[in-house]
């Protein structure tokens, strides 16, 4: 079983991310830590605590830092995922509570527990884990791997010409993290935009996993609209599911190594950028495969409730 700490921002591909990490047999989630993204952090912490309800799922929630390390908070994305985070379909309040350590500090405390046993997943703003090297930069050697998804490495971003939406909301960190001398792969948007769930891929999977998949087909409805309406894009793209896919199976995707920056002012802040060299720790995914992929996801998620 491979430990993970999964920090995310739930919203609809986190939603999608994490009932796939909750129910796959190979992988041990040790906690979800919550950060602002899509929604803000208070609401990441109860919509987190949802999902491990709907699976029946009993994990630890940590809840992260309410604002970026330098720059203002942005607005959140509820145009993307809707007001609560899951285009508008509502799961019952949370009847379990988050852990009192913050999101840094249990990442910090889990590592030192576990050394060289933790794979650290990003899926949304890189700021709690920055916060966590803050506190303890020996963690960078203690940890197994980390995966990001954030970027956009070959190709124009999403929320400006430049970025995409988890590094423009925390470049700074971002930067951090990319820089910190541990082994780290990132899935931006050059990978996530070659994967997306149709209606029908989604109606399958509510078929076989009427409770968890019923809620991630009626949930991506809203989430969708907003592919058809901006990006005139059937279907949806599920960004955060190709960094835990990575973690089942490594082997499915395409990786151009090299050393990674963030612009952290200016014009062209949150854009992310790969300078190529075959000895460095950092990669990022240029291409994975996509029948497998898709796949591998109803199989797992035939087994949730
Ligand atoms: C990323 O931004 C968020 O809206 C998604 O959850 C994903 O993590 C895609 O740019
Ligand atoms: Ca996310």
């Amino acid at each position: 079983m491979k430990k993970i700490i999964l920090d995310t921002d739930p919203g609809i591909d986190d939603a999608i991310a994490i009932c796939y990490a909750l129910n796959h047999p190979q992988l041990d989630v040790l906690a979800l830590t919550t950060i602002f993204g899509n929604v803000a952090t208070e609401l990441a912490t109860q919509n987190a605590l949802r999902l491990c309800e709907l699976n029946k799922h009993n994990v630890a929630v940590a809840t992260g830092t309410a604002v970026p390390l330098q720059i203002a908070p942005h607005p959140v994305a509820d145009f993307v995922h809707g007001s609560n985070g899951f285009g508008e379909i509502e799961l019952p309040s949370p009847a379990q509570k988050p852990i009192t350590s913050s999101a840094a500090e249990f990442i910090v405390d889990t590592i030192k527990k576990h050394p060289g046993e933790v794979t650290l997943v990003a899926v949304g703003p890189l700021s709690n884990i920055a916060l966590a090297l803050e506190l303890a930069p020996e963690i960078a050697s203690q940890v197994s791997e980390v995966v990001v998804m954030g970027g956009a490495f070959h190709r124009n971003g999403n929320v400006s010409k430049h970025a995409e939406a988890n590094i423009w909301n925390d470049p700074h960190a971002a930067q951090q993290v990319f820089t910190a001398d541990w082994p780290l792969t990132v899935h931006g948007l050059d990978v996530t935009y070659q994967i997306s769930f149709s209606a029908d891929y989604l109606a399958t999977i509510a078929a076989n996993s009427p409770t968890v998949g019923g809620f991630l087909r009626d949930a991506a409805k809203f989430y969708s609209k907003f592919y058809k309406s901006q990006l005139n894009f059937d279907g949806c793209c599920p960004h955060d599911q190709l960094a835990l896919s990575y973690l089942s199976n490594p082997e499915w995707y395409t990786l151009e190594q090299g050393s990674l920056d963030v612009v952290t002012d200016g014009e062209a802040i949150g854009k992310t950028t790969i300078i190529t060299n075959d000895k460095s720790n950092k990669s990022i995914a240029t291409k994975v495969n996509r029948d497998a992929l898709l796949a591998d996801y109803a199989e797992v998620l035939s087994q949730a409730v």
